[in-house]
């Protein structure tokens, strides 16, 4: 029987030095300590024995139970290790290993020209305000003096939704909705999209956008006008920009101007940019007419106001020489990506 005993305890060695995972071990501990193992099955036999060597052979069997146990604990300690540094073998990661880079989207230039004006306006103490883009027949026209059948109409015919609804042909009807709401002073500029039934070409689409600019107090002269123009023309394109200002027409502005910059590329020599001009035309301007003031319950003779209007697009285009307006609209990032 001792032999027995000690037959068991080399098998049971030999097949755990073989066990290669947990199912194994397992497999192992049943065969030799389990209910029907092999070593229970010599215990049973033990009834046979002498009363001498039944304690021997009982304490055998238990030296030996306690060695199998102890074998198959540390075997399964030294699994989970194998277990753990196969993984962390598997898992290295190379930090060095170049990264993958995602495209990085950037701001269209018509936004960042947008951004640059309300910027510099805002730090003349502007604030923005917003109208919107479906707008009444009598704001975009009306109340700004253009009664229907007024030749000023042609020039802005735009797309009609009903006979008194439209979307808006210029940014200067939110003028009309500020003043309706708002007493003076008022300080406030306006960016937005505007529509025109135009065909696209290379300076012409049927949505667009301009910036609109209105200031109303006591006391205000077309000097205030000039001084902060000319303060945003330097910011904008250069601290040697001067201005030009040439009468023109607008039914909502008496007296009212077109108003040119220094061409910022020659100085004014002539080029390419300005066309040899010297001159750029970058927007309208003029004093608020009275009969809109009026419209607006404010007093023409209290208060005056002066305003300007201008296009964003022809801004982007002049500042970066583009001479495509479609470019701005196309969303290729050929293009695009250059700004
Ligand atoms: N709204 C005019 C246009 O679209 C531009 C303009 C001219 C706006 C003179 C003004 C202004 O505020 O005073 O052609």
């Amino acid at each position: 029987m001792k032999e027995q005993l000690l037959q068991i305890k080399a098998d049971a060695e030999a097949k755990l030095a073989a066990v290669d995972g947990d199912a194994a071990l397992e497999q192992v501990r049943i065969e030799f300590l389990g209910k029907k193992g092999a070593l229970t099955a010599v215990l049973r036999g033990m009834g046979k024995l002498t009363a001498e060597e039944r304690p021997v052979i009982g304490q055998l069997a238990n030296e030996i139970r306690a060695a199998i146990e102890e074998e198959i604990a540390e075997k399964k300690e030294a699994l989970k290790t194998a277990a753990l540094e196969k993984r962390l073998l598997e898992e290295t990661i190379d930090v060095t290993a170049p990264g993958t880079t995602f495209p990085v989207g950037r701001r269209h230039p018509l936004d960042q020209v947008e951004q640059t004006l309300c910027d510099i306006f805002r730090s003349m103490g502007f604030t923005i305000a917003e109208g919107p883009e479906v707008e009444y027949d009598t704001y975009n026209f009306q109340k700004l003096n253009i009664p229907e059948n007024h030749p000023a109409r042609d020039t802005q015919d735009t797309f009609y939704i009903t006979d008194k609804v439209l979307l808006r042909s210029q940014t200067s009807p939110v003028q009309v909705r500020v003043m309706e709401k708002q007493r003076p002073p008022i300080r406030i500029i306006s960016p937005g999209r505007v529509y025109r039934s135009d065909a696209v070409d290379a300076t012409h689409s049927p949505m667009f956008h301009q910036l609109e600019g209105l200031v109303v107090d006591k006391g205000i002269t077309m000097g205030d006008l000039k001084g902060m123009l000319e303060t945003f023309a330097r910011q904008m394109f250069g601290d040697s920009t001067k201005l030009r200002f040439r009468p023109h027409h607008f039914p909502f502005t008496e007296p009212s101007a077109e108003v040119d910059v220094s061409c910022f590329v020659c100085g004014g020599k002539g080029c390419r940019v300005c066309k040899n001009e010297g001159w750029i035309e970058i927007l309208g301007a003029g004093m608020v007419h009275p009969n809109v003031l009026r419209g607006c319950d404010i007093d023409p003779e209290e208060y005056s106001g002066f305003a300007f209007g201008m296009g964003i697009e022809r801004i982007v285009m002049i500042k970066y020489a583009i001479d495509d307006m479609r470019n701005l609209y196309e969303n290729d990032l050929r293009f695009l990506s250059q700004f």
